[in-house]
């Protein structure tokens, strides 16, 4: 088998939390007097949360201090962390378990790339926190996707040269994060429309092990 690794995105493809996402920036666009959509919420896929606070500013109507912008991003959040507390394992998307349990019984190893800082406590509410060889998160980087910084750092943890990592994403950051990183990425969830992306799937529920067993093969 091969030596290849499979390096995850964490939000939309591990987990739902989009929606939570939306749901905390919302709040905060609609108590600000900001308009925010669902649209918008979508360029903020895999972008850090100052520059996502970044992207919702555009369509205020005075600008904001640094230090109110810091005060909106940890207000921003507050909501999200109350949000993602709900979260349990019966969260985790469906194909996932299935996947990370065939990878491990065939030795390839499996990171979490990730830009958020609350990767760890999403992690542990979703019973994941141990699961997976390497986790790289938005508290280890300093460039969040498109930059390569997270997929790299997940490659150098595991010990597995980048030209053997194969990413899973669903954000158009993410897929050119991974290809800046010379890594082959699989476009799930809405990167599943995204042409950049070396291969796609609606959902890693529909990824036949066969199929993937010989794309990671071809590494
Ligand atoms: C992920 C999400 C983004 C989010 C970013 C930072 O990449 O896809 O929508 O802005 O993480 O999340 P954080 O939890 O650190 O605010
Ligand atoms: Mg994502």
């Amino acid at each position: 088998m091969t030596k290849a690794a499979v390096i995850f995105d964490l939000d939309g493809v591990i987990v739902s939390t989009d929606d939570c996402h939306y749901k905390a920036w919302k709040r905060l666009a609609d108590e600000e007097g900001i308009y925010f959509d669902k649209e918008i919420n979508h360029r903020l896929r895999g972008v850090s949360r100052m520059e996502s606070l970044a992207i919702v500013l555009e369509r205020a109507n005075r600008p904001y201090t640094m230090e109110e912008q810091q005060a909106l991003a940890d207000r921003k959040n507050a909501y999200y962390r109350e949000l993602i507390q709900e979260l349990t394992p019966e969260h985790i998307l469906p194909g996932v378990r299935p996947l990370l349990e065939r990878l491990k019984q065939h030795g390839i190893k499996i990171a979490i790339g990730s830009s958020s800082k609350n990767s760890p406590l999403i992690l542990e509410r979703l019973g994941l926190a141990d699961e997976f060889d390497a986790v790289v998160d938005g508290n280890a980087i300093k460039n969040s996707k498109p930059h390569p910084e997270v997929f790299l750092r997940a490659a150098e943890k595991l010990g597995v040269p980048a030209a053997q990592c194969v990413v899973v994403e669903d954000a158009d950051a993410g897929v050119e994060a991974a290809l800046a990183a010379g890594m082959r990425v699989i476009g799930v969830g809405t990167a599943a429309s995204n042409e950049r992306a070396t291969w796609t799937v609606a959902s890693l529920a529909d990824l036949s092990w066969e199929d993937l067993a010989k794309f990671l093969a071809a590494v």
